[in-house]
């Protein structure tokens, strides 16, 4: 038996100004501030606590999918493949798709330094002969691979409907840049939540114990914390609804009454009833994921679903030549 490797890859992702990128978003109209806010680690352990809530239906939905089709993904999926995770939070999942497949490497890509070295440890520890190369980079941008995994088949691997947390212009990005990163013939593996009625969708951003609140507000704790604003959480409500044209969940926090908060010597007014737009939450029907697919370069191979259609697993190849799409 080889040795197990573990190495672990910088790419030096370039970090936004933050200040900067919050003032912005401030300054526009409505009043707009990234998602990527919510997750220090009191907002990481609150989502863990969302995606054990009754009414949030797409975590164990997503699990008992990939458990019911475990062996015939692995009858696809090449057993020497490199399986490169975008985002290493989804622990769970990763560890069922390596039971399965069997990989020869795995690649988590995240921002979070400290994150991805801890959770991809524990992978290597716990998986015989699976070599396992984290690399700390920006997956919304292009991402430089270790040659290490040069030769390699490759599945990419996105789920948890974090694809919907993009832009639809953004999503189909993100699926261009895969593509290439997972090269000719290679497979990757994406969790889309799917268009559904709002009685199902609202109470998944809006339980009854309010943890979503909880999360939501966070994000403004989080940014008083490490750039020194002065919002007032309680002044603030957790807002979310389903835009049912435009297919996404908004999610907002909006202001209890007229008051000023300040950043970095900057004051900026909230009139009563003025929100901050912090996530959307885009859903897919089976079409919409299709014609995604076929935009990026790829194609749409199979998917797998629950009894309700709740949630779709879908597997996309990269065509078999390096003469396709929009390069
Ligand atoms: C991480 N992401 C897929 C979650 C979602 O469902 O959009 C984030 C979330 N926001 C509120 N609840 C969960």
């Amino acid at each position: 038996m080889t040795t197990k490797r573990y190495q672990f890859f910088d790419q030096n992702p370039v970090l936004p100004n933050v200040i900067e990128e919050i003032k912005l978003g401030l300054r526009e109209t409505p009043k707009r501030i990234s998602p990527k806010y919510f997750y220090d680690a009191h907002g990481s352990a609150l989502f863990e606590q969302i995606t054990r809530l009754p009414e949030y239906y797409l975590t164990r939905t997503e699990i008992s999918i990939l458990n019911q089709n475990k062996e015939e993904l692995s009858q696809i999926i090449d057993k020497s493949c490199c399986l490169i995770e975008y985002g290493s939070g989804s622990s769970k999942k990763v560890r069922l798709l390596i039971d399965a497949i069997d990989p020869q490497f795995y690649v988590p890509v995240d921002i979070s330094k400290e994150h991805l070295h801890q959770s991809a440890r524990a992978i290597h520890d716990d998986f015989d002969s699976l070599h396992v190369y984290p690399t700390c980079a920006d997956y919304t941008t292009a991402v430089a691979l270790p040659d290490v995994i040069d030769g390699a088949p490759r599945c990419g691997f996105f789920p948890g409907s974090s694809i919907g947390n993009f832009e639809r212009e953004d999503a189909l990005r993100f699926l261009t840049n895969l593509r290439r990163d997972i090269g000719p013939g290679g497979y990757c593996i994406i969790g889309f939540d799917s268009r559904k009625p709002k009685r199902i969708l609202e109470p998944a951003y809006n339980d009854a114990k309010g943890v979503t609140a909880s999360f939501n507000l966070n994000l403004l704790t989080h940014l008083n914390r490490t750039l020194g604003t002065d919002f007032d959480p309680l002044g603030f409500r957790h807002h979310s609804f389903y835009d049912e044209a435009l297919g996404r969940i908004e999610m907002h926090l909006v202001s209890k009454s007229a008051q000023n908060v300040t950043l970095d010597g900057e004051t900026f007014h909230f009139s009563c009833d003025e929100s901050i737009h912090t996530e959307n939450s885009y859903k897919y029907s089976l079409m919409e994921v299709k014609e995604l697919a076929q935009k990026s370069g790829m194609s749409f191979v199979t998917h797998w679903e629950d009894s309700q259609g709740w949630f779709y697993v879908v597997l996309l190849q990269a065509p078999d030549t390096t003469a396709s799409g929009d390069d």
